[in-house]
């Protein structure tokens, strides 16, 4: 099953987000199968956004998300990486649909609450910087059933 890897970022934690941000993805169906509040190190802070090392706000980017505690996830389902992606919303909070979690609580982008995998290789890559194999559990629900 596809896996994603998601994390409240520290505007969302210290705004008392992560049990509605957990709430949305159980309730949409997805299961966990890791998390964790942990300090961000400046190290893995900089190997998550490499991709970004060249814009001006790398530097932003990689204070703000070692600034405070991160809560990060591993979700599993069909096609979670995507639909995470949707239920969070556009990047840039001014352009995220309301219902969304950037469009109902994030006002900059920031400060825009989680950050999401865009594809197969990136989840792959991040749950690898922020956990180790025996910290993500497989495990059956029977909610499957009703799911799929
Ligand atoms: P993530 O799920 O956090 O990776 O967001 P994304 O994939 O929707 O956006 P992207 O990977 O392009 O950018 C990563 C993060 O950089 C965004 O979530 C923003 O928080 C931040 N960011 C993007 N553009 C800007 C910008 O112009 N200024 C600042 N300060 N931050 C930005
Ligand atoms: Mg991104």
């Amino acid at each position: 099953m596809e896996r994603t890897y998601l994390m409240v970022k520290p505007d969302g934690v210290q705004r008392n987000l992560i049990g509605e941000i957990v709430s949305r993805f159980e309730k949409k169906g997805f299961q966990l199968v890791g998390a964790k509040l942990m300090q961000v190190s400046k190290e893995q802070a900089e190997t998550h956004y490499v991709e970004h090392k060249e814009r001006p706000f790398f530097g932003e980017l990689v204070d703000f998300i070692t600034s405070s505690p991160v809560f990060a996830m591993v979700w599993e389902g069909e096609n979670v990486i995507a639909t995470a992606r949707q239920m969070m919303g556009a990047t840039n909070p001014k352009d995220s649909a309301p219902g969304t979690i950037r469009g109902e609580y994030a006002a900059t982008v920031g400060k825009n609450i989680i950050h999401g995998s865009d594809s197969p290789a990136s989840a792959e890559r991040e749950i690898g910087i922020f956990f180790k194999e025996e910290e993500l559990i497989e495990y059956s629900k029977l909610i499957k059933e009703w799911v799929y």
